[in-house]
């Protein structure tokens, strides 16, 4: 069986419509955490697991993201007459080489199982694929996505991301059923999408990094519809549990942000404007004196 983990999807097709009016003209994807767009964040991590060919899922709209990883021969020949160097280092993280990423259009929005299908013919039978949701944005000494595919040369099957969430948190995820659990590994014997919390088979919820075999295009084939009425990947994934691949959740190491939500948004940018050196000292005393204040921006 080959374990080895090169290639990522990114779903990048969805409306942002928790950021309106920002999302009418930019993808979500690109707005930023300081000074560098969400889908930095994803690409970087991966990049660190091992991943070397990248596939975005994207939708009508999303020009700008393909942009952000093309190459920029005027800025960098503007920045280079003005001897830049620190910016032009910045740019080399936007690096693509040529054939290393693939763009392949959702035509509609039909859940984010039905997203990754749209990928199916650029992972061969054999290869296990890793899927990174951008908006959950993980900070970490080692990256969330390293952190699984280590575990995963020793496990294999379906691995997911976990971490606890409060009760009144767990709808508005995919939730784990463990059967056990060894170290950071729980193993799943279901699990289930947006659970209402009263049935919530646990606190477990997947959080957005997967590691997939090709047999889970098996069931997404099917486009059965779940919460929502969106072809759920926590749907497909389930399907394998019994059948052909069992399923484990990594508890991983690491802050998660939520950055699909204003307030995780929010969160983030505080905690990554603190983390920046040059940012640190000026941010934290404003923060600290505006927590005294009880409208600073109004
Ligand atoms: C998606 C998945 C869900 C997972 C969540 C993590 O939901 O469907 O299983 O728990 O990401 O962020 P979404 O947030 O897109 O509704």
């Amino acid at each position: 069986m080959n374990n080895k983990v090169t290639k990522a999807i990114f779903p990048v097709a969805g409306l942002g419509t928790r950021f309106l009016p920002a999302t009418k003209s930019i993808p979500k994807e690109i707005m930023t955490l300081v000074d560098r767009p969400l889908i930095q964040y994803a690409i970087d991590e991966a990049r660190e697991a091992g991943i070397t060919d990248f596939i975005f899922v994207t939708a009508r709209g999303k020009s700008a993201l393909e942009d952000y990883f093309d190459s920029a021969p005027e800025l960098e020949k503007s920045l280079k007459a003005k001897g830049k160097t620190g910016l032009l280092e910045e740019l080399r993280h936007t690096d693509m080489e040529s054939g290393a990423i693939a763009y392949i259009r959702q035509r509609e929005a039909r859940g984010l199982g039905h997203a990754v299908w749209c990928a199916r013919r650029l992972v061969a039978p054999n290869e296990p694929f890793a899927v990174l949701l951008p908006d959950d944005v993980i900070a970490g000494r080692v990256g969330c996505l390293k952190q699984m595919v280590d575990a995963y040369q020793e496990v294999g099957g379906n691995m997911v991301a976990t971490m606890e969430v409060a009760p009144e948190q767990i709808s508005n995820y995919g939730v784990i059923d463990p059967s056990g659990s060894n170290g950071r590994l729980v193993t799943a014997k279901g699990m289930v999408e947006k659970p209402s919390a009263k049935d919530a088979p646990s606190n477990l919820a997947v959080i957005g990094r997967y590691i997939l075999r090709h047999e889970v295009f098996d069931a997404l084939k099917e486009q059965k519809t779940g919460a929502g009425g969106e072809v759920q990947l926590t749907d497909a994934i389930c399907a394998q549990i019994g059948k052909s691949t069992p399923v484990s959740g990594y508890r991983f190491e690491g802050n998660r942000f939520d950055c699909g939500s204003k307030a995780g948004y929010l969160q983030a940018t505080v905690a990554f404007g603190l983390a920046r050196a040059e940012l640190h000292g000026e941010f934290r005393s404003y923060l600290e004196s505006i927590t005294h204040l009880p409208r600073a921006a109004e």
